[in-house]
């Protein structure tokens, strides 16, 4: 019998994620299945249980559960911790494993666009789930300094609070309308878009100036071609656009790299996935 694993989520029908460990698993020869389970928004612990239940080795968590999964699990990596998100699930020795390689992946994907984190200036928009998993391996990939910009004050906040012992500089309130006129940090190697706001082809309020030369702009959010936040860092003089393709590939090879021991070659799954997605242009 093959090994099963499962992305588990609601919705779940658009995930790329069996069709990105499908090709790993042909590329490295493991014997594995992997599935996409809905789970009802009240019955996430209910479809955990259930799949480990049947022999499931591992899951990968998607919105909205991954805050939910860092409280289910028996124990936490560092990195899933300062999180307080999970997006990986191992089911080992009777103990439910919480590891979050969504900041790998960022960080990963960086470096392939070509970034010099060691010596980079960034800015993180947001102080959700999303930007809470990415602060640490930023950090430690030796991002020089990492500024941190949200809408509501209180998120900024508690974020500044939970990251206090690590280099992160915090500008809360800057999201707001009108709300630039102190963050005098400008300009930027590195544009981070972690809100959600892409998802509702929005965009944060951002200044002119941001830019510094040859900089990039990068939004978390993937398959929705050039989104608001792009268009407006494009018309601002960012250098290079990203989206969250290379991120979502590369953070599911972390998690398959830790559920098989062996690391998958990333460049081909991304661009079979690039071919299939709306360009940035
Ligand atoms: P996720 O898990 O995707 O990070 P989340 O935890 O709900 O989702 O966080 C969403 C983030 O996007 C928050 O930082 C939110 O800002 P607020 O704290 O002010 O709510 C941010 N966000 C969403 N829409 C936004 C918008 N239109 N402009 C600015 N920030 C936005």
């Amino acid at each position: 019998m093959p090994d099963r694993y499962a992305v588990v989520g609601h919705p779940i029908s658009h995930s790329k994620s069996p069709a990105i460990h499908a090709a790993f698993a042909a590329q490295t020869g493991q014997d594995m299945i992997y599935e996409a389970l809905l789970a009802p928004l009240d019955g996430f612990a209910a479809t955990v249980g259930q799949f480990r239940a049947e022999g499931g080795r591992g899951m990968n968590i998607t919105v909205p559960f991954k805050e939910e999964a860092w409280r289910l699990a028996d124990r936490l990596t560092e990195r899933a911790s300062l999180a307080r998100a999970v997006n990986t699930l191992s089911f080992n020795a009777g103990e439910v494993q919480g590891d979050n390689t969504d900041g790998a992946g960022l960080v990963r994907d960086l470096e392939t666009l070509g970034c010099r984190l060691a010596t980079a200036r960034v800015l993180l928009l947001g102080a959700g789930g999303a930007a809470r998993g990415v602060v640490a391996p930023l950090l430690e990939s030796g991002v020089s300094r990492l500024f941190v910009a949200n809408r509501t004050s209180s998120r900024a906040e508690q974020f500044l609070e939970d990251f206090a012992d690590m280099l992160v500089y915090c500008m809360p309130g800057v999201l707001a309308a009108g709300g630039w006129q102190d963050a005098a940090a400008a300009p930027y190697d590195i544009v981070i878009n972690a809100t959600s706001a892409s998802l509702t082809d929005e965009t944060p309020p951002l200044p002119d100036g941001l830019y510094a030369p040859g900089s990039l702009a990068y939004d978390m959010v993937y398959g929705r071609g050039l989104t608001a936040f792009l268009k407006q860092a494009r018309a601002q003089g960012a250098t290079t656009l990203a989206d969250g393709l290379g991120m979502l590939v590369e953070q599911a090879a972390e998690a398959f790299e830790l559920w098989r021991g062996v690391r998958p070659d990333t460049a081909p799954v991304r661009d079979m996935l690039r071919a299939a997605t709306p360009p940035l242009a």
